[in-house]
C-alpha cells in the first residue's frame, strides 16, 4: 500500500494557522478585553445553599457602596418576558433566573451588581446580605439512585439512545462462557476553557440588541435570545470573533447571559459581565457524574454473544441533560445481543452540558475498559478481540459504513507505539521502580453534515474575502476553510481571508458536535464553484469557448483564470472587473446533505495507545508515549488536524488520570472550583505524542471527503490509560480519575 498516512512530520510542513500571529501577539480581542463607552461592570451574587428559598435580600450596604449603579435581583429585575410565557407548573426548560426566590443549587445566580468599575462591582457584591429559609439539598449519586427517571426525552424520540434498547436476547452475556460484569464511574467534569465565559450586552434601543459574546453560534444564540426577550430575530446581533476554547459549554444561552442582558435594561448603559474561574464549574455546564453498568459475555474465540449497558447520570431539578453514552455500545462491535438503558437522576446541582465527545467519551470508557477485561480472561490480544467483533456494517442502523478504516487504525498504531512490547500478563514488565504497561482503546462520533451558506467577495488583485456566521473555538476554522478554498480555487492562501463569529454573516450551525469542516466547508465548496462560474461567465465576454468550462476545471493561477480542459484559452482577471466597470464581484452558496446521506452510517473512527509507567511505591502514573490513529477521511488541513488531535489526548490524559468535580453533598457546593484543587495535565504531564491520520476519503459525506474531528480525538484516549496502567500493575481502576492512592 503507498503511504497514504500522515505522520507528525508530514503534518508540522502543512500551512499554519491563519490566525496564529494574531492570538500570540495578543491582538486578538476575546469578549472580556472588549472595551466600549459607558461600559459598566456586572458582578454576580450566587447562593449558598444548595435548595430552600430566599426570605430576605438585603442590598442596602451594596447600593451604598462607591461607583455602584443597581443591584438587582428577582425582586427589582425588569423580566424575561419568555418567561411569562411559560407555565410555572411544568419542568422548566433552562434555569428561570431571577425568577422566583427559589434556589435549586449552590452557585445558582441570584442577584448582580452592577458598577462603573469591575473591583467596584466585586467588592459591593461581598456586601449583598441573603436570609434563607433552608432546605435539605441532595447532590449525590449513588445515594439517590432510586430517583433515577427515564428521560421524557425517551417518549418523543423512540429510537434514541435515551430509551430503553433491545437487540436479540437481553442479558445474553449471562449465557457466556466469559463474563465480564462490572461498575464503572465517571466523574463530573469542568470544561475549563482558558478564556472564561464572558458577554457585554447593549441596548441600542428599546427592541434591538448587540451582544459581544462567547460562543459556539453567533446565530443560535442570537435566535435564542431574541425569543427569551420576544424580539424581531434581526434585532439581536452577537459577535463572537475570538472563542479561546469552549468544549461544549457555549452551545447554549446560560444564565449569565441573561442576567448581563437584564442588568444592561435596567441600568441603560452596556453591561460586561466576565464569570470568575471558578464560576466555570458550575454555570456554564459541566460533563456530568455518571454511573454505567456493564456487561459482556464471550466465548472462548473471542466473540461477544451478549452486551448489556446501563448509564445513570446526573442532571439538575429543573431540567433534563441527556447525552449519547450508550450509542458506542449498540454500534461499535457486530454482537447479537445488545440491551441498553439510560437514566437521569435529578439533583441539587446546575444543568450539565455536552463536554468534548459528549455522552462517546464517558460510554467508551466503560465499554473498553470493559473489552480490556474480557481480553485478559480469554487470555486474547485486546487488538485481536476487537478485531474479532469488527462490524463490517453498523449493526444499530444495519447500513453500510460511509467508510470505516478502523482496521488500519489498528495496525498503524500497534506498529507506532510498538506493541510487540507488551506483556500478555498484567504487572510483568518492570525498569527500576517503574512498572511498564501498554493499552489501547477505541472511539467513534458520529460523522454530521448539516446546511449552511457562505459570502465570497473577489476583487481584482486577485483577494478573496470569505464570510459565515460559524464561530471558532479554537480548532482553526478559518485556516481548514482557507485551505478547502485554495484548494478549490487554485489561488495562494495568502490571498484569502475568512471571517467568522458575526451573527449577521451567512448561516451556519453551532461549532459542536465536530460538523464544522463538513458543514461549512461544503458551503465554501460551493461558493468557490459560483465564483468560478460567474467568472468564467464574464471570460466568456472576451472569448466564447469560456460558456463550457465547467467549475472544477476553472482555477485562478497567478493573475489568470485557466481552464484545464483548453489550456489556451487564459483570461486575465483583473481584465473580467475592468470590462465591466466592476470593484468587487460578491458571491454567495448554499450547501445541504444529499441523497447519500440516508443511504449509509457516517461515523468517524480513532484507535488510541498508550504506554503508562507506574511508579511500584508512590504510584504516579506517568505516560511515557501516546500514539493516536484518526479515520476522519481526507484531512484538509493537516497542521491544525494535528494540534487538535493533540488537544484530544491532552484532555483524555486529564479524564484519566487528574480531573474531577468534587462537591460537599452536605450543602451541594463545589470543591474543587479553583485551578489549586481541579487538576488538569500541565506540560510535565504529557508524553512525547504521535498523530496518525489514515487519510482515506470518504466518498459520501461532503466535497471535501472529510469526517468530523473533533470529538474522536478524546474519545477513547482514558479508557487505553486506564488499560495500561492495568497492564502495568494489576490493578484495575473503574473509577476516574486514577489517582496515585487508587494504585498502592
Ligand atoms: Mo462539542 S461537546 O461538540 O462543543
Amino acid at each position: 500500500m503507498s503511504k497514504k498516512h500522515l505522520e507528525n512530520a508530514d503534518m508540522e510542513t502543512a500551512m499554519s494557522r491563519v490566525d496564529g500571529r494574531v492570538k500570540v501577539m495578543g491582538a486578538a480581542k476575546y469578549t472580556a478585553e472588549v472595551q466600549l463607552p459607558e461600559l459598566t461592570y456586572g458582578v454576580l451574587v450566587e447562593s449558598t445553599i444548595g435548595q430552600g428559598v430566599i426570605t430576605a435580600l438585603d442590598t442596602k450596604k451594596a447600593e451604598w457602596a462607591p461607583g455602584v449603579i443597581a443591584v438587582i435581583s428577582h425582586l427589582n429585575t425588569p423580566g424575561v418576558p419568555e418567561y411569562k410565557l411559560q407555565n410555572q407548573d411544568v419542568i422548566q426548560k433552562q434555569l428561570r433566573v431571577f425568577d422566583s426566590p427559589n434556589i435549586y443549587y449552590n452557585g445558582q445566580p441570584i442577584a448582580v451588581v452592577v458598577a462603573d468599575t469591575f473591583e467596584r462591582a466585586r467588592y459591593a457584591a461581598s456586601l449583598v446580605k441573603v436570609t434563607y429559609a433552608k432546605q435539605q439539598s441532595y447532590s449525590n449519586l449513588e445515594d439517590n439512585l432510586s430517583k433515577a427517571v427515564v428521560p421524557k426525552k425517551a417518549k418523543s424520540d423512540p429510537k434514541g439512545f435515551t430509551t430503553d434498547f433491545l437487540r436479540g436476547k437481553a442479558e445474553a452475556f449471562r449465557d457466556a462462557e466469559f463474563q465480564v460484569n462490572e461498575e464503572y464511574i465517571q466523574p463530573s467534569e469542568a470544561h475549563h476553557p482558558m478564556e472564561p465565559h464572558s458577554i457585554i450586552a447593549t441596548w441600542e434601543a428599546a427592541d434591538k440588541l448587540t451582544l459581544v459574546d462567547k460562543t459556539q453560534g453567533s446565530q443560535q444564540t442570537a435566535a435564542s435570545i431574541a425569543k427569551s426577550f420576544q424580539l424581531p430575530p434581526e434585532n439581536v446581533k452577537v459577535l463572537s470573533t475570538y472563542v479561546g476554547g469552549a468544549f461544549g459549554s457555549a452551545l447554549r444561552v446560560w444564565p449569565h447571559e441573561i442576567v448581563a442582558i437584564l442588568a444592561a435594561k435596567k441600568v441603560q448603559k452596556p453591561v460586561k459581565l466576565v464569570l470568575h474561574r471558578n464560576q466555570m464549574s458550575y454555570m456554564v455546564g459541566y460533563r456530568p457524574y455518571t454511573l454505567q453498568k456493564v456487561a459482556i459475555g464471550a466465548s472462548k474465540d473471542g466473540k461477544i454473544v451478549g452486551l448489556s449497558h446501563a448509564s445513570y447520570g446526573k442532571t439538575s431539578m429543573y431540567e433534563e441533560f441527556t447525552e449519547n453514552v450508550l450509542i458506542m455500545s449498540r454500534m461499535m462491535y457486530d454482537i447479537p445481543n445488545v440491551d441498553t438503558k439510560y437514566r437521569i437522576v435529578p439533583l441539587n446541582v446546575s444543568t450539565p452540558a455536552p463536554m468534548r465527545g459528549p455522552g462517546e467519551a464517558t460510554g467508551s470508557f466503560a465499554l473498553e475498559c470493559a473489552m480490556d477485561e474480557l481480553s485478559y480472561k480469554l487470555n486474547m490480544d485486546p487488538i485481536a478481540l476487537r478485531l474479532a467483533n469488527y462490524a463490517s456494517q453498523d449493526p444499530d442502523k444495519k447500513m453500510p459504513w460511509s467508510s470505516n478504516y478502523l482496521k488500519e487504525c489498528y495496525e498503524l498504531g500497534a506498529e507506532k507505539i510498538g506493541w510487540n512490547k507488551r506483556k500478555a500478563q498484567p504487572d510483568a514488565n518492570q525498569e527500576g521502580e517503574w512498572k511498564i504497561g501498554y493499552g489501547v482503546a477505541t472511539g467513534t462520533f458520529g460523522a454530521f453534515r448539516g446546511g449552511a451558506s457562505a459570502k465570497a467577495t473577489f476583487k481584482p488583485d486577485g483577494t478573496l474575502l470569505l464570510q459565515s456566521a460559524i464561530a471558532d473555538i479554537g480548532p482553526g476554522t478559518a485556516t481548514s476553510m482557507t485551505a478547502i478554498a485554495a484548494k478549490n480555487l487554485g489561488l495562494a492562501p495568502e490571498k484569502i481571508s475568512f471571517q467568522l463569529g458575526n451573527s449577521t454573516f451567512p448561516k451556519a450551525p453551532m461549532q459542536g458536535g465536530s460538523n464544522t469542516v463538513a458543514t461549512v466547508g461544503s458551503a465554501i465548496v460551493a461558493t468557490c464553484d459560483n465564483l468560478k462560474v460567474e467568472l468564467a461567465k464574464r471570460a466568456a465576454v472576451q472569448k466564447p469557448e469560456w460558456k463550457n468550462a465547467i467549475a472544477k476545471n476553472i482555477k485562478i493561477v497567478g493573475t489568470q483564470l485557466i481552464n484545464s480542459d483548453d489550456a489556451s484559452s487564459k483570461v486575465e482577471i483583473a481584465s473580467l472587473f475592468s470590462q465591466d466597470n466592476l470593484a468587487e464581484l460578491v458571491v454567495k452558496g448554499d450547501a445541504a446533505p444529499g441523497e447519500e446521506s440516508k443511504k449509509y452510517s457516517f461515523y468517524s473512527f480513532s484507535v488510541h495507545f498508550i504506554e503508562a509507567h507506574v511508579h511500584e511505591l508512590t504510584g504516579v502514573v506517568k505516560i511515557k508515549n501516546a500514539v493516536s490513529v484518526i479515520d476522519c477521511g481526507t484531512v484538509v488541513s493537516p497542521k491544525t488536524a494535528r494540534s487538535q488531535s493533540m488537544g484530544g489526548i491532552v484532555g483524555g490524559i486529564g479524564m484519566a488520570l487528574m480531573e474531577e468535580v468534587v462537591l460537599d453533598d452536605r450543602t451541594g457546593r463545589t470543591v474543587t472550583a479553583s485551578f489549586g484543587d481541579y487538576h488538569v495535565p500541565v506540560q510535565a504531564d504529557i508524553p512525547q505524542m504521535d498523530m496518525m491520520f489514515v487519510n482515506e476519503r470518504d466518498p459520501y459525506l461532503n466535497p471535501m471527503g472529510s469526517k468530523g474531528l473533533g470529538e474522536i480525538v478524546i474519545i477513547g484516549v482514558a479508557p487505553a490509560v486506564a488499560n495500561a496502567v492495568y497492564n502495568a500493575t494489576g490493578k484495575r481502576v473503574r473509577d476516574l480519575p486514577i489517582t496515585p492512592d487508587k494504585l498502592i
